[in-house]
């Protein structure tokens, strides 16, 4: 009979609900979902974000109203951004106490015991320049920008923050802010570091949501070039000999090469940051009628999954938590 039937029939295990679902080798859940928001100055605000339709800018007051649906629907981790109440040269407003990214974690520590909370830790919010650090000449200088940087993760810990997430891209940044940590006191905050974030066009809408675009040049002297795999490892494996907990890769979409070789290179956990860009290609293109829009994105989320990502940063986190719950 060989010849005349197929020896292997792969299909054999999809043919039920029951097998494929005992067969699944990956899964995406509720609990494995990071939800980032933007908080600003003010009270009373809610304000939809033009260049994000569907997400919004959040006075710390209000936040409930984004928090407590996302807990409910099973997402436990938060990662914060926030636009200052004014700018200048050094982003001197990114380790003051009283602006937004501060208060949200104050307010949130103590009303939500339960929830993991990451705050990241860069400076394009908060200089005047819209550069990731401090600028000697038209460069950012990498060593002055690790004392700013230090200082910035040491006033979010301050506040309340269990992780924070340096963004930046320079060397040694995640050296410098577990020293500064661990000398004040605070070993037990860990660094979920961006260890391989790419020059992305993909991070466009969240510079017009959070005001960060550069004044003049572009991201391409610290961010990695979108070409180069080999040195996207070299930079993320230096941040697990920093000390990072966690090492996360951006844009998720366009990064799965990098986190699957990561996956076989440490034994930290990974994430994938599903960003702003990704976030309006999915949704611009479900608003077309192009794509289902639940099954696009459930898929598009569980594919960084499947790359090897312990967890999944996404706009989409309590959404998503509430169509997995309809369908278990
Ligand atoms: C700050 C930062 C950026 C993003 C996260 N942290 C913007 C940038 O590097 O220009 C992008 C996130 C997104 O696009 O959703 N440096």
């Amino acid at each position: 009979m060989r010849g005349r039937f197929p020896v292997s029939r792969p299909r054999r295990n999809r043919l039920s609900p029951a097998v494929r679902s005992l067969l699944a080798e990956t899964a995406l859940e509720p609990r494995h979902l990071v939800l980032p928001f933007f908080t600003v100055p003010g009270s009373g605000v809610k304000r939809e974000i033009p260049s994000l339709p569907g997400l919004f800018h959040w006075s710390v007051d209000r936040l409930p109203e984004l928090v407590e649906p996302a807990l409910e629907a099973g997402v436990r981790a938060f990662l914060l951004f926030g636009l200052p109440s004014r700018k200048d040269e050094r982003g001197s407003s990114a380790d003051d106490p009283d602006q937004p990214v501060q208060r949200a974690l104050g307010f949130l520590r103590g009303r939500y015991p339960q929830a993991l909370l990451a705050s990241d830790v860069c400076l394009c919010e908060y200089t005047s320049h819209g550069h990731c650090g401090c600028l000697a000449g038209q460069e950012v200088d990498n060593d002055a920008t690790l004392e700013r940087l230090a200082s910035v993760a040491l006033s979010h810990a301050r506040a309340g923050a269990h992780v924070v997430a340096p963004s930046d891209m320079m060397d040694g940044r995640v050296g410098a802010i577990r020293y500064a940590l661990d000398g004040a006191g605070f070993s037990s905050v860990g660094i979920w570091s961006y260890a391989a974030k790419f020059a992305s066009a993909f991070y466009g809408p969240f510079r017009d949501a959070a005001g960060s675009a550069p004044e003049f040049g572009d991201r391409r002297g610290y961010q990695l070039p979108v070409s180069n795999p080999r040195e996207a490892l070299r930079d993320a494996l230096m941040d697990e000999d920093e000390g990072a907990d966690l090492l996360l890769v951006k844009p998720a979409g366009t990064s799965l090469d990098i986190a699957a070789r990561l996956r076989g290179r440490t034994e930290l956990p990974l994430g994938g940051y599903v960003v702003s860009g990704e976030y309006m290609m999915l949704r611009c293109a479900a608003g077309a009628g192009a794509l289902d829009e639940r099954r696009a994105v459930l898929e598009y989320h569980l594919a960084v999954r499947r790359a090897g990502c312990d967890v999944v940063v996404t706009y989409l986190a309590a959404e998503i938590a509430r169509w997995l719950r309809e369908e278990a």
